[in-house]
């Protein structure tokens, strides 16, 4: 099954080209730096992040090629937690997206001062004259408010920190589910809040628009946690039996397969019937929902 639509291949090929044209000169002293920010941030992740953002703002009235540079900042932020996430000290994998992880290729101070960089550089293009000109400052400045809140300790970096310090031990559901919100669930979440704020949404949207992002990031972290036992390397361009390898205590390790499984698929349908407020303008969305549950890569 293919994950994305004709439409949405287009808005990827834009999503590339705004990527490409944010990354940090290479002609400099800080040349190491900056080839490493780029080799985190090149072709080969599905980019379902900044693709969220885009789909949203279109949906709730916006327009595209003014969500561009938040889009890129989402993915910056992504890119960075991966390029940590790899690192020895945390999950410990040399290979991301097919190739090399960025500590394997350029060492992990370059690794970190990368990630760092990206985090910046984020901010740096989302806040942006171009970028608040226009979408216009006030939605600029909430948009941006909504990523930094959802990186740091309330979102991503709190997730991989329960994550880290779960590792080996018996957690439950409903601490796995906290991780989980904050590690992946956050980020998703703030995609489709950004895309709803970049497009002018009113509070019912925006709040359909996260409650969307939440559903739709756990099934996300349960079909990533479902694919690291069943898939393989050459698929998924990153290992797998990561999880057990590192101890960690995973929607699968806990319920089993096929409880995961169907975990995944009730959480889909909450996600999809989040999507109800839009009617059928959400259809490209609805497709994509389905299409994550049944995603190989
Ligand atoms: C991987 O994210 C890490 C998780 C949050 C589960 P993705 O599966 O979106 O990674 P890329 O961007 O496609 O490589
Ligand atoms: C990582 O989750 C999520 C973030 C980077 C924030 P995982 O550790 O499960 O991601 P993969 O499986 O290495 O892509
Ligand atoms: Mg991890
Ligand atoms: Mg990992
Ligand atoms: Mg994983």
């Amino acid at each position: 099954m293919e994950l994305y639509t004709p439409t949405m291949k287009e808005l990827l090929r834009q999503i590339e080209q705004e990527l490409m044209d944010s990354m940090p000169p290479t002609d400099t002293l800080q040349a190491t730096v900056s080839k490493a920010m780029a080799y985190a941030c090149e072709e080969g992740g599905k980019r379902l992040r900044p693709l969220l953002v885009l789909l949203f703002a279109r949906l709730c009235g916006g327009d595209e090629a003014a969500a561009l540079p938040f889009a890129a900042a989402i993915e910056m932020i992504h890119c960075y937690s991966l390029v940590h996430d790899d690192l020895p000290c945390m999950d410990n994998s040399t290979v991301r997206r097919g190739r090399p992880s960025t500590f394997a290729a350029f060492g992990e101070d370059m690794a970190l001062l990368a990630g760092d960089g990206l985090l910046n550089r984020a901010f740096e293009w989302g806040l942006s004259r171009r970028a608040s000109k226009a979408v216009g400052a006030e939605r600029a400045l909430e948009a941006m408010r909504v990523l930094a809140d959802a990186s740091g300790i309330n979102g991503m970096v709190g997730g991989q920190t329960i994550d880290l310090e779960s590792e080996g031990k018996d957690i439950d559901l409903s601490t796995l589910q906290v991780l989980q919100a904050g590690k992946t669930g956050a980020l998703l979440t703030a995609a489709c809040e950004m895309g709803a704020v970049l497009g002018g949404a009113n509070e019912e949207k925006r709040e359909a628009a996260r409650r969307y992002g939440m559903e739709l990031g756990l099934c996300f972290q349960i079909v990533d946690d479902i694919l690291d036992v069943t898939s393989s390397a050459e698929i998924l361009g990153k290992p797998v039996g990561a999880d057990a390898d590192n101890r960690k205590v995973t929607f699968v390790s806990l319920l089993g397969l096929e409880a995961a499984k169907r975990y995944a698929e009730e959480h889909t349908q909450a996600a999809l019937r989040a999507l109800s407020v839009f009617g059928e303008e959400a259809e490209e969305l609805t497709a994509l929902t389905t299409a994550l549950l049944r995603r190989n890569i």
